[in-house]
């Protein structure tokens, strides 16, 4: 059995998951943990938000939607384990431990760190410390593999060192996690054609009401080619999405409109609207139904992280051991 590990951002301004999120993490992620071999680990990484987001009621609506957005798609919390990262406050202790085992210098070189010096009035302790919270997020319950995009991967080896030089003054404690970074990544572009991201504000959010989502599909940039001629579906943003959504028969056909002329862009965009309500139906409504109920959330939450601790509890329990406090 593997154990799948990986926390979930949860800093956006405005509690939304969009496109990006879903076909570049909630999809792939839930395959991983539907095999039967694996176990996975997954959790909202709201600590880590509090870096950035200091609004309590913020914080609470992207934790909320985070995970609304995860269960929609079919997350099983049965089989995996799935809690918010604040609910299990041992990993806090874990990482005061390792703390003082971090080299100042493994942190002052983290990316994640060294893009923000230039303002260093504006770094909290908090921020320069990220790396090894997210250390003890997977050290904490022994995760054999980690999921993550590639610009954490300097986070991986960070915790890979941390692991493996406390192992080797203590003996046998952590076990040393693999990342697993897919480099074939969907790069799901946005509303301006840059990658799609919270940052650019060229994000879609499928689980916006009706008129909000076709919206804010309209508002996806295209040229100036006028209606009745012939257009390039290879340089559209318009078309790349419906690529990545569309099934075969669908895709073709929209190629055969654009090349065949007196199609315009806003047909495109209406028929991108009405394949993402259409495919992503069950979805949609099964998100809204627990945003209707975010008791049921928290009770999900709560329930995955009463097993994380019983799987940390001794972990730390070891670690205190070892370094000569009660247990
Ligand atoms: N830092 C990760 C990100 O920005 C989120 C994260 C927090 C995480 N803790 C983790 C990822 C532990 C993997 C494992 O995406």
């Amino acid at each position: 059995m593997a154990r799948i590990l990986t926390g979930i951002q949860s800093s956006g301004a405005s509690g939304e998951v969009h496109l990006g999120n879903i076909l570049g993490a909630i999809q792939p992620g839930i395959e991983l943990s539907k095999k039967k071999e694996n176990e996975a680990y997954f959790f909202i990484a709201d600590l880590h938000s509090l870096t950035s987001v200091k609004d309590a009621k913020v914080r609470e609506m992207n934790v909320r939607a985070v995970a609304a957005a995860w269960l929609a798609f079919g997350f099983d919390t049965e089989k995996n384990v799935f809690y918010r990262q604040s609910d299990v406050p041992e990993v806090c202790e874990l990482t005061w431990y390792l703390n003082c085992f971090t080299p100042y210098p493994m942190l002052a070189n983290a990316h994640s760190f060294k893009d923000k010096t230039e303002n260093l009035a504006d770094v909290n302790a908090g921020l320069f410390d990220y790396p090894v919270l997210m250390a003890c997020d997977i050290l904490m319950y022994d995760a054999n593999y980690v999921p993550v995009g590639k610009d954490q991967k300097q986070h991986l080896e960070m915790t890979r060192d941390i692991a493996s030089s406390f192992n080797h003054k203590y003996g046998e404690t952590f076990v040393i996690p693999e990342p697993l970074i897919d480099e074939r990544v969907m790069v799901v572009p946005g509303t301006d054609g840059r990658k799609m991201s919270k940052s650019y504000n060229n994000y879609i959010n499928i689980f916006l009401a009706d008129k909000q989502l076709r919206k804010s599909i309209m508002r996806i940039e295209t040229d100036s080619t006028p209606m009745e001629d012939p257009k390039d579906p290879d340089s559209c943003n318009v078309f790349a999405l419906y690529n990545l959504l569309g099934s075969e028969g669908q895709i073709e056909e929209m190629r055969n409109n654009y090349l065949g002329g007196n199609y315009g862009y806003g047909h495109a965009k209406q028929a991108l609207f009405e394949l993402i309500v259409e495919k992503y139906k069950d979805q949609r409504s099964s998100y809204n139904d627990f945003i209707d109920n975010p008791d049921q959330i928290d009770q999900l939450l709560l329930m995955g992280a009463e097993k994380a601790r019983e799987t940390a509890r001794p972990i730390l329990n070891k670690v205190r051991q070892k370094l000569g406090f009660r247990v």
